[in-house]
């Protein structure tokens, strides 16, 4: 999804602009909200950096790209590490239902580029690189952001954007590096990470382009205020993108810890009957309709025994199979593997291959001892994290839809797995 609709939101902080405004803000229409960006002209690593990193610690900001990572201990890794930093903003969005980084990116560039700059000066870094996937329209956006950030002598890091290839595995951080630096855009093994040896070689800070804006807010407003909202234990706003079966799809910015059932109605409610409820991404975990009440802390998600991942949320309406549709997304997530380590190459298109014989009524009793032995051998054994992604959704799928799992074994056919499938799969599978 590329540049989802702002719906409704509450919690205006990053998205207050674009709500004052019905646009997006270009850089005068920034700094007069706003006002300029509080970068001292001070050297690199200065006193002044490493207070902004301890006003990022107070806040209690964590990454906004999936695993929720303290960013002030990111930050301090990077700026404690030897010779000059990179900082590398992850707005390549791999998941093909979120589209809250690139809606960020087209409505508010300048708070995502005030947070890099920041970010930069922090840790010490001579270069800022924002990876956009290639071939949409937020490449030559965020060129614009930046050349007017140069006219206007805010740039005193070069910012440079790279467009990445539009699969899901190229946004992973180790791949981001790997692409920048002139290969593949594949994960690789690691150590080093890329704090320690990223870009060029040299200590690299990567975060998602949503975690950068936070740091802008949070280097003008401070620490009490970004905990103002949200939980003590995951303090802040957050962008959601609420998908499917819901009255109003696209993306919302809410306190952090708003429960699942608040985000649905903040997209306009459920449109129809729901069974089910996807939750961060196709790297996530399907939640029975009793779950929606869970709030979207990373703790209460993991005692919930799901991830929240990006911020995606996506109602599956009564009328789809979910069984299909777990189906199609582990057929697609198999295919987007790097290829490159003996879990994606054996153990995700067996996966795959098992579920869609589930999904088309086709399964024996021998199928299922054998997925499960399958996906209990996966987790932790690849390069980056896709597989053990693909096998939380694949169990969380066998749990969720239990029933229907007897349904197809007894019922041998299943009318909803023939119909159009809800979830998005690049290329339409
Ligand atoms: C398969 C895979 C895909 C990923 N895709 C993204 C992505 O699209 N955007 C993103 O910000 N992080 C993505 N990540 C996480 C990044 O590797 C990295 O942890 C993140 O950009 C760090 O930002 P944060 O600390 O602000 O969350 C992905 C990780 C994996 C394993
Ligand atoms: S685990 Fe899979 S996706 Fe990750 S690097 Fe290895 S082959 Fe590629």
């Amino acid at each position: 999804m590329t540049a989802a609709p702002v719906t409704t939101g509450t919690a205006g902080r990053l998205l207050a602009g674009y709500h004052a405004l019905g646009r997006a803000a270009g850089l005068r229409d920034h700094l007069t909200q706003h006002g300029p960006p509080p970068l001292p002209g001070i050297s690199a690593r200065s006193s002044v950096g490493s207070q902004l990193i301890q006003v990022v610690e107070d806040a209690g900001l964590t990454g906004r790209g999936g695993g929720a990572f303290p960013t002030a201990r990111k930050m301090r890794s990077v700026a404690a590490s030897r010779g000059p930093a990179v900082v590398v903003v992850n707005a390549a969005e791999g998941e093909p239902a979120s589209g809250k980084d690139a809606m960020l990116l087209t409505v508010a560039p300048h708070l995502v580029l005030d947070g890099a700059a920041l970010a930069a000066h922090a840790v010490g870094a001579r270069q800022i690189v924002v990876c956009v996937h290639a071939g949409g329209e937020l490449a030559a956006g965020t060129e614009r952001a930046v050349a007017e950030r140069e006219q206007a002598h805010l740039t005193a890091v070069p910012i440079r954007v790279c467009e990445v290839p539009g699969r899901y595995v190229a946004s992973e951080e180790t791949s981001l590096v790997n692409w920048i630096n002139g290969g593949e855009a594949k994960p690789t093994f690691t150590p080093p990470r890329p704090y320690e040896r990223g870009v060029d070689g040299r200590p690299t800070m990567v975060s998602n382009a949503e975690t950068y804006a936070h740091i802008a807010l949070i280097a003008r407003y401070g620490a009490e205020w970004f905990r103002s909202l949200g939980s003590p234990d995951a303090p802040g706003t957050a962008l959601f993108t609420v998908t499917g079966a819901v009255a109003v799809p696209g993306v919302v910015e809410a306190p952090v810890g708003t429960t699942v059932a608040d985000l649905l109605r903040m997209a306009g409610g459920p449109s129809e009957q729901l069974q089910a409820v996807l939750a961060g991404g196709y790297g996530g975990t399907w939640l029975s309709l009793p779950l929606v009440h869970t709030p979207t802390t990373p703790a209460a998600f993991a005692a919930a025994g799901a991830a929240l991942g990006p911020g995606i949320i996506i109602a599956l309406p009564s009328r789809a199979c979910g069984l299909a549709e777990s189906a199609r997304v582990l057929a697609w997530m198999a295919g987007e593997t790097a290829a490159q380590c003996g879990p994606c190459v054996f153990g995700l298109p067996a996966i795959a291959q098992d579920f869609a014989a589930i999904a088309d009524c086709r399964a024996d009793a021998s199928v299922y001892h054998r997925l499960q032995q399958r996906m209990s051998v996966i987790p932790g054994r690849g390069a980056c994290r896709h597989p053990d992604g693909a096998v939380r959704f694949a169990a969380s799928a066998l749990q969720v839809f239990a029933s229907h799992v007897n349904f197809h074994e007894r019922a041998g056919r299943c009318l909803a797995a023939r119909r159009p499938g809800v979830l998005p799969i690049p290329g339409g599978r």
